[in-house]
């Protein structure tokens, strides 16, 4: 999402600038080009070198500096970028931004500043408990080009522990994609699932796929991002989840980890009621173990075989597509490797499905494991459209598009 995007980073006096370097580097990796407006402050924390180098452009802190290219950075600037990040915030910075005091290079800049911006504040607890600062956040929050990010809770430069860390950078960059998102999704609930399920054999080993749990995820983020509520049931997967904890908005994203299909069912179930899409992204194990063994199962001499006795688990979908109401939305994921197109409709029609996205393991980049997927979405109506091969961020994007 953020391939070739114009990315301002402001960077104030606060001793969390010296993770700000880190911060360009992600965005220039995720492919934005990127230019830094500072304090004078801030570069007692960070070098001027560093930012250059890692920005590849020259950083704007002095606004009546001969080197300028021309005396107007502060409206050229806002002009190139597509957003702005403010990080750290300073409580000073912080309270210039509200009340529109434009004193300095960063100051200036946002003061001329009319696409999205995110604001990570950063400072001691007992300055950001303050009544100035609080009524600051509350007034940029409701700026409608303006995302403001909670301070996270832990601890803090000045040696104690309480609300006043600036979040971190992962949670940074999600905001930035939340910021850049059109958010046509506020006030819907998203109920996802996602990964592959575990079914113990004995207390060693289990059944299991080799679902990455990439694609739910990507989805799930891209809900989020739009503005909706967002459960997510997830097997066993290793995936960063950096949500950030936006100021005055209550947590929208609930992620419940579970093991067996057992428990995702039961915890799908749970959580049906509110949802008004349903997107079933997970590779449930069809099969457990009908009785688990409670001891190690042991090699034996007897036989070379060993016969597992397996019991159907239950299905999540097709007990969703009964439950549900008329105007909740259910999607489905048809993993095949044969008669592709025919098996999904089967499917579709079986689980009483709204759509279901066909990914074919035959496509290379496609399926398991990998950043990238090609998927098919067919619907109930009988529409058909094909997604291209991409990254599975942007075919989350386009399947989303394409169900609301
Ligand atoms: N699914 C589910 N619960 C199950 C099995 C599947 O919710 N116990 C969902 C998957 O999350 C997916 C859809 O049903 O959205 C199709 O899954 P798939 O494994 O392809 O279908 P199965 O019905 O298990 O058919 P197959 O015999 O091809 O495994």
């Amino acid at each position: 999402m953020l391939e070739g995007k114009h990315i301002l980073v402001g960077i104030s006096g606060g001793i969390a600038a010296y993770k700000i370097p880190e911060l360009i580097r992600r965005l220039r990796q995720a492919g934005a080009e990127v230019k830094v407006t500072t304090t004078k402050n801030a570069l007692q924390f960070v070098t001027e070198l560093t930012l250059q180098t890692l920005s590849g452009n020259k950083v704007y802190h002095d606004v009546f500096a001969a080197i300028n290219d021309h005396s107007t950075e502060h409206i050229s600037l806002p002009d190139w970028s597509d957003a702005m990040i403010v990080a750290p915030a300073t409580a000073n910075v912080l309270d210039k931004m509200a009340h529109g005091i434009a004193d300095d290079a960063l100051t200036t800049t946002f003061a001329a500043m009319r696409k999205p911006v995110v604001i990570a504040p950063a400072m001691n607890d007992k300055m950001y408990a303050s009544e100035a600062v609080q009524e600051s956040l509350t007034q940029l929050s409701k700026r409608h080009n303006i995302t403001v990010m909670d301070c996270a809770e832990g601890y803090l430069a000045c040696g104690t522990t309480g609300k006043g860390r600036m979040q971190e950078i992962d949670c940074i960059a999600e905001a930035l994609c939340y910021a850049l998102t059109n958010h046509d999704m506020t006030n819907k609930h998203v109920l996802l699932t996602a990964g592959p399920t575990r079914e113990a054999i004995d207390p060693v080993r289990y059944l299991t796929n080799h679902s990455s749990g990439k694609m739910g995820y990507s989805l799930a983020r891209e809900c989020w991002r739009r503005g909706a509520m967002v459960t997510l049931v997830s097997g066993p997967v290793s995936i960063p989840l950096p949500i950030p904890v936006l100021f005055g908005e209550k947590t929208r994203f609930t992620r419940m980890t579970v093991e067996s299909a057992q428990q995702m069912y039961e915890a799908a179930m749970q959580a049906l009621d509110e949802a008004h899409v349903i997107i079933l992204c997970a590779a449930v194990a069809d099969y457990r173990m009908t009785e688990v063994s409670t001891t190690k199962i042991k090699k034996t001499s007897d036989s070379p075989l060993l016969t597992l006795t397996l019991t159907e688990n239950p299905d999540i979908a097709a007990a969703i597509g009964e439950a549900k109401r008329p105007k909740q939305q259910l999607i489905g994921f048809a993993l095949e490797t044969d008669h592709a197109e025919e098996h999904a409709i089967q499917k579709l029609k079986a689980k009483k499905l709204d759509w279901i996205v066909l990914n074919s393991l035959q496509d290379p980049g496609a399926g398991f494991g990998v950043d990238t997927n090609k998927v098919c979405l067919l619907s109930r109506k009988g529409t058909k459209k094909d997604i291209p091969l991409m990254s599975k961020e942007n075919v989350a994007q386009a399947i989303i598009s394409a169900i609301l």
